[in-house]
């Protein structure tokens, strides 16, 4: 029974009646051409072995056919773009295995190409945390205030790094060291080496954040003393991360980031609406992961349904692109149709 007087006039319900009315006005749509799925190459391991922190995900042998597998299912499922982290046999000061041309991801990568050629886009995370005895992005030296991270004399190894990673087959180096001037550095050595088609996809505003918790025990890289805080950002700051996207733009970044996603919903939403000519990514990191993963496990929510929750509310935040291990389950659900909302 209609209320006299025509109230309510607006009724926004007409367009949730049904499914299909649902689907017309949905504002945004997840796809798993946006998702790029994190993997893990380990020297450690003569067979994939599932990594403890990060249910679910393994590490795998730089050569092997379970990789190709990998990326070939994850490719029929619509997922094309991985971001290849390595996980080297030896660590030492410098990071030596980052640039070696023998490295694990240079192996890896190389392998990759050989097997499915170019097909699948590469990224390579570019960092030294991985490969230091010392857990940290940069270099550690003493000063007046005792041991701190170099800046500097870092970025002619990210360098390095960047053009080995090239060389090897990589699209995209993505430098996760939040040193200042790192992609202008980084874009003027790829250039040099003759590869200015391989793009840059910068983790401009990271964030010194817990969430990174089951990454590190899955790379054995939290920093050996003191922490991140000197050079990943205060979670206190959102105009800062304006600040240091800008800056990776107009030092050449491709591809810009905000990362952890999650709890910086409102920092995707600021960089897209100030910087919206500039592909933007949103790294839902390993803590987010395992925080659903477990809360499911526990019976306190439902897995498929939050997946697809979270990783919408990260796309309608702003995020063109999506870093996450949920890639290939959220790819499933979305392709078998059984979207939940
Ligand atoms: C390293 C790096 C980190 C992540 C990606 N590259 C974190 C860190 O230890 O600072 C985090 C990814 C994740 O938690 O999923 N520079």
């Amino acid at each position: 029974m209609a209320r006299v007087g025509g109230f309510p006039r607006s009724r926004p319900r007409r367009l949730r009646l049904f499914k299909a009315v649902r689907d017309l006005v949905a504002e945004t749509r997840l796809d798993p051409g946006n998702f790029i799925l994190p993997i893990f190459v380990n020297d450690n391991v003569d067979k994939p072995v599932e990594t403890k922190a990060l249910e679910g995900h393994y590490y795998y042998p730089p050569q092997s056919p379970e990789l190709v597998d990998l990326i070939s299912r994850s490719m029929d499922l619509g997922v094309r773009a991985f971001l290849v982290f390595g996980i080297p046999s030896t660590k030492d000061y410098h990071g030596g295995e980052a640039w070696s041309r023998d490295g694990v991801v240079q192996r890896a990568l190389r392998f990759i190409r050989g097997e499915v050629g170019s097909k699948p886009i590469l990224f390579t995370d570019l960092c030294l945390c991985g490969y230091t005895d010392h857990g940290h992005c940069g270099l550690p030296v003493n000063s007046r205030r005792g041991m701190v991270i170099d800046n500097d004399s870092t970025l002619d190894i990210y360098a390095k790094i960047a053009v080995s990673q090239a060389e090897a087959g990589a699209d995209f180096v993505a430098p996760s060291g939040m040193m200042d001037g790192q992609v202008k550095v980084i874009r003027e050595a790829l250039d040099n080496a003759g590869f200015t088609d391989v793009g840059i996809m910068s983790y401009s505003a990271k964030y010194a954040s817990v969430f990174y918790g089951p990454f590190r025990g899955v790379m054995d890289s939290a920093p050996r003393f003191g922490d991140r805080r000197s050079y990943q950002m205060d979670p206190r700051n959102a105009w800062e991360a304006l600040r240091e996207v800008l800056f990776d733009v107009e030092e050449g970044a491709d591809i810009v980031m905000v990362k952890p996603a999650l709890a910086y919903l409102d920092v995707i939403r600021l960089v897209k609406e100030n910087v919206p000519h500039v592909p933007l990514a949103a790294y839902n990191v390993s803590g987010e992961y395992m925080m659903i993963r477990k809360a499911a496990e526990l019976g306190v929510v439902n897995g498929e349904v939050a997946v697809l929750e979270v990783l919408t509310a990260i796309a309608r935040a702003g995020a063109d692109m999506i870093i996450t291990y949920h890639a290939l389950e959220a790819a499933e659900i979305i392709r078998s149709g059984k979207i939940p909302f």
